[in-house]
Formats: structure tokens, C-alpha cells, sequence
């Protein structure tokens, strides 16, 4: 790594004879990243978990009305939630296959393609913003905008992590064999905070569009086997862009690990989760 005139760090790589600097490396891993999804969508909807409803009345207390935006709205997980709730709600979702899903399982519900970047909505058209484990994957030097336009006057942006509780002893074990790429520092509830704490924020800095956040976290669970955790792991971003050699270690790794556990080796357990929440008002 090293330091342009500017300033700017530089990676030892060269694109067509120009450096990369190490913004546009981490541009390119979560474009990399944030893609990644679509490949897994019938998976993904199969065992990825809702969110806890104590969370999504917390996130909502505060908008000024009903009107919701699931933004990164994927397969419709949170979307789902939003409507037993009585919002009245859209989706919003870049990946075409993960849209596909959310269409069919929740037809009822508007769906249009789209993104955080570039939000297919008429200016303050909803009350509130929420994103079901996909703010970190905003561009919020352009999102920020985008969203504070859609929203209406005292409007609500939050969003929600699903994180796995590691306080208990066998999901810590979990954690350890699987690697961050499984279960990463936003996905643990003792950093999923300060993973998250400026996740409304420009990263370029520029205009403020949302007031001080809060967080809270509310208690949350998943009826699981070895096999379907395992399954649910296999849809994390990380472990999709993964080489499938490597992958598939991890993966066995995780099963050996379940298979060793009292708490999971056989039947149906209780994954213990939290479901973290972050949310500011528009300015
Ligand atoms: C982990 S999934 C979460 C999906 C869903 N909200 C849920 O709770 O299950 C992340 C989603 O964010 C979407 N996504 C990625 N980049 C995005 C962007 N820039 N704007 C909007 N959505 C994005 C992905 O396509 C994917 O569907």
C-alpha cells in the first residue's frame, strides 16, 4: 500500500497501467459482494430468518405515518413482517432473481426494480425508509440523498440486523469455526454497534440528511437443524464469492462443529438472535 500526492492510499496493483487506489478496491468488493445474492435467491428465502416484530414497531414509532419503503427489500423477508404490521408497503431490490422471489411469495405486495442509489419513487412519497440487513451495502455518498428525497417531512430511516446471539457459549463455538466470512463483526451483538453506528453517514462526508441515531436491540429466534443453519450460513455474501473449494471446507467445518454440539447435534433447536436496530429522522 501506498500514498498518492493527495493522499490517497494506493494498492501495489495496477489496472491497464493505472494504479487501484484502495477506495476503488473496496468499491469493487462490495459491488462484488452486494451482488452476490441472486445466485442463492430460492435458498435465501428458504432459510434466511424474518425479523422480530418488537423491532419493527421500534423502527416504525416514530414515522409520521403507514407509507413504508422495504429499500434492499431481497426476497421480501422484512417486507413480509412490514405488511402482518398494517404498512403500506413497497419494495425496492436491484438483484432481478431476488425480486423474482419476493413477487412470487408476497404478490399482493408493489415491487419495482431498483436501488439505494436510485430510488424508482416520487419525492416525500413515504413516511418511512427500512432495510433488512442490507444498509451496509448502500453507497451512502448517493444514497443519503436519494432516500431523505423519497421521504416525507419528519420521515423515519432505519435498519435492521439479524445478528447471531454469541453470548451463548455454542453460537461463539460457531462463530470461531466458521470465520468472519460466515459470521462476521456485524453480525455479533458485541459489535454489531459500532459496525453500524454511522451506516446513514456519507463516507465521503458532505451533507448531514438525517438527525442523531439511535440503536436498540430486541430478541429474536430461528427454529433450526444442523442442516438448515448450515444452509442459512451458506447464503452469506461472504461465503458466496468464496472459491468453491473453500467454501465447501467452511461449510463442512460448520456441520462437523454442529454435529459435536449437545445443544445441535440432533433435531430442532433455537438459534439464538438478536434483531439490531439503527435509526435516524430526516433532517
Ligand atoms: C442480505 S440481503 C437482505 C434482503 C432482505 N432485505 C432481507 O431482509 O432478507 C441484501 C439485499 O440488498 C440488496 N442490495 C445490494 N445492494 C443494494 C443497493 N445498492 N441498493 C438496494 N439494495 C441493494 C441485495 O440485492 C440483496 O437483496
Amino acid at each position: 500500500m501506498g500514498r498518492t500526492d493527495d493522499g490517497t492510499e494506493q494498492d501495489q496493483d495496477c489496472v491497464r497501467g493505472r494504479v487501484v487506489t484502495e477506495q476503488e478496491r473496496r468499491q469493487d468488493e462490495r459491488l462484488l459482494h452486494s451482488s452476490s445474492f441472486g445466485a442463492a435467491a430460492v435458498a435465501y428465502d428458504e432459510h434466511r430468518p424474518d425479523y422480530a416484530q418488537d423491532a419493527v414497531r421500534w423502527a416504525l414509532g416514530h414515522a409520521p405515518g403507514l407509507r413504508v419503503l422495504d429499500l434492499g427489500a431481497g426476497t421480501g423477508k422484512l417486507t413480509a413482517s412490514l405488511v402482518a404490521w398494517g404498512a403500506d408497503v413497497v419494495a425496492v431490490e436491484p438483484d432481478a432473481a431476488m425480486l423474482a422471489e419476493l413477487r412470487r411469495a408476497l404478490p399482493d405486495v408493489r415491487a419495482l426494480a431498483g436501488s439505494a442509489e436510485a430510488i424508482p419513487l416520487p419525492d416525500g412519497s413515504v413516511d418511512a425508509v427500512l432495510s433488512g440487513n442490507a444498509m451496509h451495502w448502500f453507497d451512502m455518498d448517493v444514497a443519503g440523498a436519494e432516500i431523505a428525497r423519497v421521504l416525507a417531512p419528519g420521515g423515519v430511516l432505519a435498519g435492521l440486523w439479524n445478528v447471531f446471539d454469541d453470548r451463548v457459549d455454542w453460537v461463539d463455538g460457531l462463530a470461531r469455526v466458521g470465520g468472519s466470512a460466515a459470521i462476521g463483526p456485524r453480525d455479533v451483538p458485541t459489535s454489531w454497534r459500532t459496525e453500524t453506528a454511522d451506516m446513514h453517514l456519507p463516507k465521503a462526508g458532505g451533507a448531514a440528511w438525517f438527525g442523531s441515531p439511535e440503536q436498540d436491540e430486541f430478541p429474536h429466534g430461528q427454529r433450526r437443524t444442523a442442516d438448515s443453519l448450515v444452509a442459512t450460513l451458506a447464503t452469506k455474501a461472504g461465503m458466496l464469492v468464496m472459491p468453491e473449494q473453500e467454501r465447501e471446507a467452511a461449510l463442512g467445518r460448520m456441520r462437523a462443529y454442529l454435529a459435536s454440539r449437545p445443544e445441535t447435534a440432533e433435531g430442532v433447536f433455537t438459534l439464538p438472535m438478536l434483531t439490531c436496530g439503527l435509526r435516524v429522522r430526516r433532517l
